[in-house]
């Protein structure tokens, strides 16, 4: 069944639980911590979402007089593309599964704003712990600002690390993430491969490592894609690919209702990497297996469902999207 991106771009959501919406700038929180490292500004690369993956989007909620000049990008970027309880519920159901037990520490590489490593302390019992790692300090500050505050004592078990995904962090994880593709920013097999190994001894020993991925004939056409949310327009640009190379430009824009514009509010230089790649480089940093878990249609069949199910071969259609899983 041949299926496009625009085609698979509606599903059913959950609104994020630390929205920003309507939130006024805070003070970077008290109590979460800042480890900070070698602080280099990461290239200009921030979070985004393929879009068919869009189709988690959120359409409802009262509509907010937007404008360029006073919007705020990383409240745009969650409302369009993050969802975080679904991601969290997907992760903790996938490693009892595998591993017969709760998780309780958590590692979110490429952290951005922190939003996955605070679902998960809100939704994990006492004890358990999240650590975020990134190179850019805004996002970072703007998420201490804005996702923290409601932890109460539960934000003091939040580490962020202002350092490169490969370093190592304070203790030994049950569920590492690299989520929204973050790990395509890695254009070369050995810094994957390095990448990956990092990920696989930084977990305990019945850990899990998980990442995301998208791809179909739609993924590598250059072009435009327009999803509207309620007082915003999100702009999902396929820029530049180049096949010889894998070299793949990609931008966000956000265009408001009264003709102004975030251009390229947010842009990434990756590489498109395919699912069968990186099994294969999984396998080879020591993972004893590689899971794949692929997005179902809705009852139609006409937009993803949500639901990631295991599998092997996939479906081939114009765009997928897919979870691989590297056990420990
Ligand atoms: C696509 S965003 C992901 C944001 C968020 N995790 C999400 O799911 O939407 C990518 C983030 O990776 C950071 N980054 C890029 N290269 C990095 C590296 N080598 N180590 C740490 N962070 C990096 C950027 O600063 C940016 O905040």
């Amino acid at each position: 069944m041949q299926k496009t991106v625009s085609e698979r771009a509606v599903r059913p959501v959950q609104q994020p639980k630390a929205s920003a919406a309507g939130k006024a700038a805070k003070s970077a929180s008290a109590v979460a911590r800042v480890e900070k490292g070698v602080v280099e500004r990461a290239p200009q690369l921030t979070p985004s979402r393929k879009s068919s993956r869009n189709s988690r989007r959120k359409t409802g909620g009262k509509a907010q007089g937007f404008t360029a000049a006073t919007a705020d990008k990383y409240e745009l970027y969650q409302k369009a593309v993050q969802s975080p309880e679904l991601d969290i519920g997907f992760l903790r159901r996938v490693f009892k599964s595998t591993r017969g037990r709760d998780a309780l520490h958590f590692r979110e590489d490429f952290c951005g704003t922190g939003l996955l490593s605070a679902t998960w302390l809100a939704e994990s019992p006492a004890g358990a712990t999240a650590e975020g790692f990134d190179l850019d300090p805004e996002p970072v500050a703007w998420g201490l600002a804005h996702h923290f505050d409601d932890l109460g004592e539960k934000s003091k078990a939040y580490t962020v690390h202002l350092k490169d995904v490969r370093a190592a962090g304070s203790r030994a994880y049950d569920v590492r993430v690299s989520q929204n593709f973050s790990h395509f920013v890695f254009t070369k097999r050995a810094e994957m491969l390095a990448y990956f190994e990092s990920a696989r001894e930084s977990l305990v020993d019945d850990g899990v490592f998980v990442i995301d991925l998208y791809g179909g004939s739609d993924a590598t056409e250059e072009m435009k894609e327009d999803t509207k949310f309620r007082g915003f327009t999100y702009v999902w640009e396929q820029d530049k690919f180049f096949p010889g190379t894998g070299e793949y430009t990609n931008h966000i824009t956000f265009r408001f209702p009264d003709g102004t514009a975030l251009e390229r509010a947010f842009s990434y230089k990756w590489r498109m990497w395919y699912l069968t790649e990186l099994a294969d480089i999984l396998l080879e940093a020591g993972f004893q297996r590689v899971e794949r878990y692929f997005e179902g249609w809705n009852a139609k069949g006409t937009a993803g469902d949500g639901i990631f199910r295991k599998g092997s071969r996939g479906e081939n259609c114009g765009s997928w999207i897919a979870y691989l899983v590297g056990v420990k």
